[in-house]
């Protein structure tokens, strides 16, 4: 097991505001680093925006104002957002920074005197009233120009490449030695059979058809293109090749930490192939792990402006809360594979689980240690029948079964387990008939076992869902009179521990949604009225 563990997420385009897509990917890297925190591991979480391109200084002009002050005023909009979401980043790298792109250019200097890079030409299709080269797929049969419709012409420009042939045999014995650093599974064979084996081409690393870029020292007409700049993020934001380049030693360099990238898998394959080789390239320690997450789709087709059917994750924190839009991108869909995003399953999830289940567990449990020990939790007087010790024993399992999975990114799995201790808790009133056991003074020792239980049920599941539902375990826990050692981790593992705190009722958790009322409401947003 490792001591530390640096984890990131991609770095966003400050093109356009950031969607539900964006806060998937965010949100779920959170609910991990908080997860690690929480465990007592040093955690470093980055996340930042990716600023620099064509796209970037095409929407400026349009907007009238200079890229920068471009980037500058959208880049506040993503703080806002990781705010909103209660992101727990430790840092946040923006590749305008100057600590990151003068990095970028002793990097390029470095990968060009070893011979990593050279001078070549860029062949592709060329829009001359757009300025803008395309690749086959975007001009498609027709040879059209994806932005602005008229024909494109093959045209060739200078532009540094760099040598993945070098790298192509180092990189396939790395996977082959490391099973577990690209997951989900099936991503590595998909890297291997369309993009390895059919041939991999080098890699264009320079342009001179823009300038909002990193310029290049040796040779200022060209700017750094893309992926070199966008990568290197990693490293730069812990202070790679510079005097204060601590956090890199520990975080990045050192054996006892594990890196982690979180990325959705439209970017798979700058990460999986030309990451590694820039490392090997520059003679660093690769990534210890690349978590693939699925894309999140709208009735089964993409995101977009056009089909109105942008989810804002703003208007849906505003309304229903943070905890709940958190919980819904961690559980709805299994972390690795692609998913569809309804308004219908948002309400069911939230009724089912958080105002049902959890909900539910609660307000019984509070109403009846008020009603039958006047608010304090009763003693725990050990195994008092089966009944009492299954749910004793599954609380234990859980725990166990919690922790695996998510040291693994398990996410959904992980909540889907603590919610079955929920709802078997919620079952094990219905089989203990408290009410019943009251009226029999012979049960006494009975009754009392279950208050213990179910409280007891309420502190682990309000425990283990904390990196996720970042207020309401929380609110959970002042309901159940949780305070002091008890909100530390290790505790959970002792069972009983709720005996005689003081519950006290408040609000209702999560009120049950309207389902016609606010399926309309999530509709209409994303038409964006
Ligand atoms: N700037 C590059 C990344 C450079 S990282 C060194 C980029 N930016 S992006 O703004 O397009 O963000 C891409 C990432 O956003 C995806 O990899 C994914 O994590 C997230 N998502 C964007 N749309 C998404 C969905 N519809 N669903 C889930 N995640 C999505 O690519």
């Amino acid at each position: 097991m490792k001591k530390r563990f640096y984890i990131t997420t991609p770095i966003y385009y400050p093109s356009a505001r950031l969607h539900i897509g964006h806060a998937y990917c965010t949100v779920l890297t959170d609910i991990f680093a908080r997860y690690k925190r929480f465990r007592g591991f040093e955690c470093y979480f980055l996340t930042g925006a990716d600023e620099h391109g064509e796209k970037i200084q095409k929407n400026a002009e349009k907007a009238g104002v200079s890229p920068q002050e471009f980037v500058d005023e959208i880049v506040k909009g993503f703080h806002k957002l990781w705010d909103l979401l209660y992101i727990s980043n430790n840092d946040f790298i923006r590749t305008t920074e100057e600590r990151h792109w003068k990095t970028v250019q002793d990097i390029f200097t470095k990968l060009y005197n070893n011979g990593d890079i050279y001078l070549g030409k860029y062949k592709g299709w060329y829009c001359t009233p757009c300025e803008s080269f395309w690749t086959d797929t975007q001009v498609g049969p027709d040879h059209l120009c994806p932005e602005c419709g008229r024909p494109v012409q093959v045209a060739e420009e200078e532009a540094y490449f760099f040598k993945t042939s070098k790298y192509v045999d180092r990189l396939l014995k790395f996977y082959d030695d490391n099973p577990n650093f690209l997951t989900p599974e099936s991503r590595k064979n998909e890297m291997i059979n369309t993009f390895i084996k059919p041939g991999l081409d080098d890699l264009c690393v320079s342009r001179t058809s823009f300038s909002w870029g990193v310029p290049i020292k040796e040779n200022p007409r060209h700017v750094v293109y893309v992926w070199l700049d966008a990568l290197t993020n990693y490293i730069t934001a812990l202070g790679y090749n510079t005097e204060n380049d601590e956090l890199f030693q520990k975080f990045w360099q050192d054996e006892e930490s594990e890196t982690i990238h979180i990325l959705g898998a439209d970017i798979t394959r700058f990460h999986a192939i030309y990451w590694p080789m820039f490392l090997m390239a520059l003679g660093l320690r690769l990534p210890d792990r690349e978590f693939i997450h699925g894309l999140l789709m709208m009735k089964d087709s993409k995101m977009s402006k056009s089909k109105g059917n942008v989810v804002d994750p703003y208007p849906m924190v505003e309304r229903y809360g943070v905890d709940a839009l958190r919980y819904y991108l961690a559980r709805e869909v299994n972390f690795g594979n692609d998913g569809n995003f309804s308004p219908e399953q948002f309400v069911e999830r939230i009724n089912v689980d958080l105002a049902n289940a959890l909900g539910n567990l609660l307000n019984r449990t509070v109403s009846m240690v008020n009603k039958y020990y006047d608010g304090v939790i009763p003693a725990y007087t050990g195994r008092v029948n089966d009944v009492d010790g299954n749910l004793e024993d599954l609380t234990k399992i859980t725990i166990n079964n919690y922790e695996k999975l998510m040291d693994d990114l398990k996410i959904t799995e992980a909540i889907a387990a603590v919610n079955e201790l929920v709802n078997k808790s919620n079952k094990y009133i219905d089989e203990t008939e408290p009410w019943n056991l009251a009226k029999d003074p012979n049960k006494k020792e009975n009754l009392a076992s279950v208050m213990l239980h179910l409280t007891n049920s309420l502190y682990v599941a309000g425990m283990l869902l904390k990196p996720i539902l970042v207020t309401a375990s929380d609110k959970l826990f002042e309901q159940i009179g949780i305070s002091g050692d008890l909100l530390n981790y290790e505790s959970i593992y002792n069972y009983g521990k709720t005996a005689g705190l003081k519950v006290e009722k408040k609000d209702q958790l999560f009120p049950r949604l309207d389902g016609a009322i606010e399926i309309e409401f999530i509709q209409a947003m994303m038409n964006g009225k």
